[in-house]
């Protein structure tokens, strides 16, 4: 299991997610994610947010698809407004993920520091793989992404709960 890099700010862990277009699957991650801290009680000190290497969709908010995937899932994707990545976000998250290679070099790649890694680094059933992009395909390419998004967020989550505490650690 990747681990979790300490927090930069003690009392406050911030994670990023990562793709091409933050219309579909960082979105996508963004809210369950967010959806499965604000259940482990730890809203109060990790911040989700998620950003698109790409600036197409800046102010848009998720695709249709992504949205009612995860509204059928019961979650609420109305709140999203996609934004583009710029370097300061590897400064200001103790944790950046990236859905797939591409995202990941376009961001410069793994850091020495471990703060970056692949999203699916964390994936308890199959690590180290990407999140396919679904934007091009059908209905199926969204289930899919859920899935993967829904057991690697439960992973993350409890990483946090496990430690490093968010705020315990410095670096
Ligand atoms: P995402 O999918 O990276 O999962 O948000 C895409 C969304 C839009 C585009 C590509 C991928 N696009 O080319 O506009």
């Amino acid at each position: 299991m990747t681990a979790l890099p300490a927090a930069r700010t003690p009392g406050s862990y911030r994670i990023a997610l990562v793709c091409l277009g933050n219309i579909c699957r960082s979105p996508m991650a963004h809210v369950v994610l967010a959806s499965l801290v604000d259940e482990a009680g730890l809203s109060g000190h990790v911040a989700v947010d998620s950003c698109g290497t790409g600036g197409w969709h800046v102010g848009d908010p998720m695709d249709d698809r992504a949205a009612a995937t995860l509204t059928a899932a019961g979650y609420d994707p109305t709140l999203h407004r996609a934004q583009k990545f710029a370097p300061r976000w590897l400064d200001e998250h103790d944790l950046v993920l990236a859905m797939d290679e591409s995202n990941l070099a376009d961001i410069g790649g793994r850091t020495s520091g471990g703060r970056v890694h692949l999203f699916r680094d964390f994936d308890p059933v199959d690590p180290g793989g990407e999140v396919p992009d679904p934007y091009y395909g059908g209905d199926a390419g969204f289930q899919e992404v859920l899935t993967m998004v829904e057991r690697t967020s439960a992973a993350i989550v409890a990483a946090l709960q496990r430690g490093p505490a968010p705020g315990r650690a410095t670096g």
